[in-house]
């Protein structure tokens, strides 16, 4: 676990421009000074990732919030009270100040403030808690964002030997998922709206807004977690049902393919399985260790059981229909 010394020493390399992978408690962050904008652009050649795709700005709490977002309306107010710091990113208008490589050239500003205590000490040590750190999860684009120090290594080599100049090591991410995205830059005419769902469920936020979310449309400001084919493991992934997990899996041993499969229901005879949690934050917690874990199993594909269409697996469904975006393509060659 990174202490005091390193913490130092990562924000002196962020504060000279250097790339550094941070923990939160959602996933691992791929950090740069959100200030400078080589830093930020390193960002994007170090993912492979599109650069009119916007990163969010990862702030201290306490931090003043005016040098990013141009206004705070009041459900910004609301949100921040109730769910800072912690897995809640909110996209607002931008600061004039806020570099384009950031805003991917959008009007528009993405701004969290993690609960992790090595993110929160990194970002009061960082320009004197009043910096901004640009980061997008630690993973080449398209693929499974990491939730361990280690995951971050096997992305992007170690310290030296690739584009990082540090990796803080702040255990195994507890959240597990991505956190979610509300966008509040158009609040008088399509009110708040939910671009990706996370560990804070709609119905947590709704509950603290007073009203419904709407669900986002072709206006929403870009974001690259909605993109089909993200999240993906290197294996196929098929999504399959409860009632037709048993068949499905016949069929493929009758046809000597070799697979993995996550399960959340019943045991099953299959060798390299994972049993996964029924509760849907354990699920979140371990999802992507053990995507990563079944794609380095050699199995020519991983068949995941599809958990319950229910309000509080939200983000889990989410990410496992992207992950599994091309489920029915597979199942027809594979069968
Ligand atoms: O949990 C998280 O949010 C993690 C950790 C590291 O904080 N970060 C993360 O970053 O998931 P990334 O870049 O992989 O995904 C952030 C999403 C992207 O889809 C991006 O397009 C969107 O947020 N985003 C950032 N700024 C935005 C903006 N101004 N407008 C719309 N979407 C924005
Ligand atoms: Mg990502």
């Amino acid at each position: 676990m990174a202490d005091a010394n390193a913490i130092r020493a990562a924000a002196r390399l962020l504060e000279a421009g250097k790339l550094v992978a941070i923990p939160t408690e959602t996933v691992y962050g791929l950090a740069a000074d959100a200030s400078n904008p080589d830093a930020v652009a390193a960002i994007f050649r170090a993912k492979g990732r599109p650069s009119n795709h916007p990163v969010i700005v990862h702030v201290a709490r306490d931090a003043d919030l005016s040098r990013w977002a141009s206004e705070l309306p009041d459900e910004a107010r609301q949100l921040i009270d109730a769910f800072w710091p912690g897995p809640l990113t909110l996209i607002l208008p931008r600061a004039a100040s806020v570099p384009a490589a950031v805003t991917g050239g959008q009007d528009s500003v993405g701004l969290r403030c993690p609960s992790h205590p090595v993110a929160q000490a990194l970002l009061q040590e960082f320009r004197g808690g009043q910096g901004g750190l640009a980061a997008p999860s630690a993973n080449r684009f398209g693929r499974v964002s990491p939730t361990t120090a280690q995951h971050v290594v096997d992305e992007f080599g170690a310290p030296g030997d690739g584009p990082l100049a540090a990796v803080l090591d702040g255990g195994q991410s507890d959240v597990g998922i991505e956190s979610t995205i509300v966008d509040l830059t158009r609040l008088a005419t399509r009110g708040p709206v939910l671009l990706r769902p996370g560990r804070i469920s709609a119905i947590q936020l709704e509950r603290v807004l007073g009203r419904a979310l709407a669900a986002p449309d072709t206006a929403a400001p870009r974001v690259s977690g909605s993109l089909d084919a993200h999240y993906a493991p290197l294996t196929p992934v098929a999504l399959i049902a409860s009632g037709e997990l048993a068949g499905v899996l016949e069929r493929l041993q009758a046809k000597g393919r070799r697979v993995a499969l996550m399960h959340y229901s019943a045991p099953t005879g299959v060798p390299a399985s994972v049993q996964m949690s029924t509760d849907p934050d354990g699920y979140a917690h371990a999802l992507y260790a053990n995507l990563r874990a079944m794609d380095a199993a050699g199995a020519d594909l991983i068949v995941v059981e599809q958990p319950p269409q229910e309000a509080h697996w939200q983000g889990v469904n989410d990410r496992l229909r992207r992950a599994a975006f091309d489920s029915a393509g597979v199942l027809d060659r594979l069968l």
